[in-house]
């Protein structure tokens, strides 16, 4: 059966971007021309996905508004010719995919997040996509990781190695590999506090693709670190159980949930933007001489 749903989680307070996030969602900053959810949600429907459930919260009203339309602003485009390309690009946004939303009503961690993803789920494996990773390749990230669900049939994390620093702030995974760039994922933590607690600097970073009894675990799963209910807890008991599958996907990520995560991306997709890239290239070289 081809996975049709995802859900984006965005109901984080973003507090690693404040003041920033104050009163702007932060997945709705930019990536030069556009906010970073959208490049998640174009993600999604480039790898099949048709119906997506976006969990948000009190004040994160912008991401809804921003998958609607905007009937003022559409009207007004539509009188100047000059501005046909601009009106697409504006009532894209409205039509990618059918858009969901729920609200997380407390801000309990991402599992208690997905926990409110069960009724639009109902029994069906789904795509996660968290909303403030954004990946930018040839190959949808979550497309290579649905392909790993079709190929092993288990659930899958999208995974990456990072340094021995920034593990303490991930998951770290127990990993053998299977071939290539995939993996057997057989246990996990989260936020290892001691070197001893590392099981390897593979961490799941920003995509998964879980089966619907995630539902009935995370349920029964206490709180973890930072006492809210953590996916990656609930995620280790299948690795346990079933067995889950870590893809290291091709891509460049982007945490837009940091400040340097945010700078990067607006660089590196400036760099490749018709309208700034040569701007920006000789703007970066004139810079760099006094760096
Ligand atoms: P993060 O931990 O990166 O987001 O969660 P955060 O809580 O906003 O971060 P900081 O530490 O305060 O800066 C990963 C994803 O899970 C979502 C976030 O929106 C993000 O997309 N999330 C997190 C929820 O939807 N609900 C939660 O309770 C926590």
């Amino acid at each position: 059966m081809k996975i049709k749903k995802a859900v984006i989680p965005a109901a984080g307070l973003g507090t690693r971007v404040l003041p920033a996030s104050k009163s702007i969602p932060k997945e709705m900053l930019n990536i030069v021309d556009k906010p970073a959810i959208q490049y998640i949600v174009e993600e999604a429907v480039k790898a099949g996905i048709t119906d997506i459930l976006i969990i948000t919260n009190r004040g994160k009203g912008a991401i809804e508004d921003h998958f609607d339309h905007s009937f003022e602003l559409e009207s007004n485009l539509s009188k100047n010719p000059d501005k046909a390309d601009i009106l697409k690009e504006v009532q894209s946004p409205a039509s990618l995919a059918n858009i969901y939303f729920i609200r997380q009503k407390e801000t309990k961690g991402l599992g208690d997040a997905i926990l409110r993803a069960e009724q639009f789920i109902g029994n069906e494996p789904f795509a996660v996509l968290y909303g403030d990773d954004v990946i930018i390749g040839e190959d949808p990230a979550i497309a290579q990781l649905l392909r790993a669900y079709e190929e092993y049939g288990k659930g899958v994390v999208g995974i990456k190695e990072v340094t021995k620093e920034q593990i303490k702030k991930y998951s770290s995974l127990k990993v053998e590999n299977i071939k290539d760039n995939v993996y057997n994922v057989t246990d996990m933590v989260e936020k290892p506090k001691t070197d001893a607690e590392i099981l390897s600097l593979y961490s799941i970073l920003g995509r998964c693709v879980l089966t619907p009894e995630i539902f009935d675990i995370l349920k029964k799963t206490p709180l973890g670190a930072g006492n809210e209910l953590q996916l990656t807890d609930a995620m280790k008991t299948l690795a346990k159980t079933k067995g889950m599958t870590g893809v290291d996907f091709t891509g460049t990520r982007y945490d837009m949930g940091n400040k340097f995560g945010m700078l990067k991306a607006n660089i590196e997709v400036g760099l490749n933007h018709p309208e700034t890239k040569d701007e920006l290239k000789a703007y970066l070289k004139e810079i760099s001489k006094n760096l």
